[in-house]
């Protein structure tokens, strides 16, 4: 859609490497100060209410739609679960979940994109407001996109990668010591750290052989993205976190035309909440790590509750 309208640039302008860089110090300073607020409190912490998750939902409302309020931020949140809930739900469920969405966007895309900031959803109604096309119902269809796309993926990811550090303190020693080691770290969590419960489909548009399993043009394949990053034929030892290892590229962002047009920006996030983890040595989990509950049957996995203290 963004396509035919001519307003692809303006997407990728809004959520590529540039728009990364205009909010790194921003999404930086928020990290920041969300964990700083839990120090405060000398007592144990909640790291998925109190920081992963408002974290995304920050990045979300400053760079992908505009100003929402925590109401709306709790309800798009509770809407998206019930959409992305691909078992324990009825498919009737589901589409209620999306259609609130829609509604929820139907009637507020428009404030939203002429509301206070320089976010996605702004640029992409000031650009139609020049080139035309995109009306009321095409930019909340974007909205909409955009809060699937953006923020269950960042929260689940966030929430993930918290636990992924703080099963292994030795990575947040040094990382408090040295932190030019946080871009290899993000890279190390995106493939280790699994974001999805279940898998991409993929359907053949040509007869394929893959590893001996023959796949006919018209058939569906399920790709796990999670699978090919634990893959031992791609990577030694994969089911231990290294940030140190060399080798192959990690599939945490897709590969090919629906690589994820967000990878810049959530890789800021990510960097976010690394170095404000690594600011503030001794945090520790206070369950095992097999005792944290886990919302069930959601599409990207994230945890009831993540308890840590310092
Ligand atoms: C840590 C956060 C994120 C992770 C791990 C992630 C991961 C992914 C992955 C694996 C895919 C490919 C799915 C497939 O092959 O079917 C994807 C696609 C996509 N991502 Fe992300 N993503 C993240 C954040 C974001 C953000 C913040 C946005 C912003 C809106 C975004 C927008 C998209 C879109 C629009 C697609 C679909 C691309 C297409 O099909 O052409 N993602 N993402």
């Amino acid at each position: 859609m963004l396509r035919e309208a001519g307003m692809h640039s303006v997407f990728t302008e809004g959520l590529g490497a540039r728009a990364a860089r205009r909010h790194e110090a921003w999404l930086c300073d928020r990290a920041e100060t969300l964990l700083g607020d839990l120090a405060e409190r000398r007592g144990p912490v909640d790291l998925a209410a109190g920081f992963a998750e408002p974290l995304a939902a920050a990045m979300t409302s400053r760079v992908l739609l505009g100003e929402l309020s925590a109401e709306e931020v709790a309800l798009l949140r509770e809407r998206t679960d019930l959409a992305l809930q691909f078992c324990g739900a009825t498919a009737a469920e589901q589409r209620a979940g999306l259609i609130d969405i829609h509604r929820f966007f139907t009637a507020h895309a428009r404030r939203l994109a002429e509301g206070p900031g320089d976010h996605l959803l702004k640029r992409l109604a000031q650009a139609s407001a020049e080139a035309g096309p995109l009306d009321d119902a095409a930019l909340s269809e974007i909205a909409a996109l955009l809060l699937i796309a953006g923020f269950p993926t960042s929260s689940g990811f966030l929430c993930g990668a918290v636990i992924t550090l703080l099963r292994h303190p030795e990575t947040l020693a040094r990382l408090h010591g040295d932190p030019a080691l946080v871009p290899e770290t993000v890279e190390e969590l995106l493939r280790y750290t699994p974001l999805s419960t279940g898998a991409a489909k993929r359907m053949a548009t040509q007869d394929a052989d893959i590893d001996g399993v023959p796949i006919r043009a018209g058939e569906v394949a399920m790709v796990s993205l999670e699978a090919a990053n634990h893959d031992p034929n791609a990577f030694e030892d994969p089911d231990s976190f290294l940030p140190e290892r060399q080798g192959p590229g990690h599939l945490g962002f897709g590969h090919g035309p629906n690589f994820c047009p967000g990878n810049r920006l959530a890789r800021s996030l990510i960097t976010a909440m690394v170095l404000a983890m690594a600011r503030r040595p001794g945090l520790r989990l206070t369950v095992e790590p097999e005792e944290i509950r886990w919302h069930e049957g959601l599409f990207f996995r994230r945890p009831k509750a993540i308890p840590a203290s310092w």
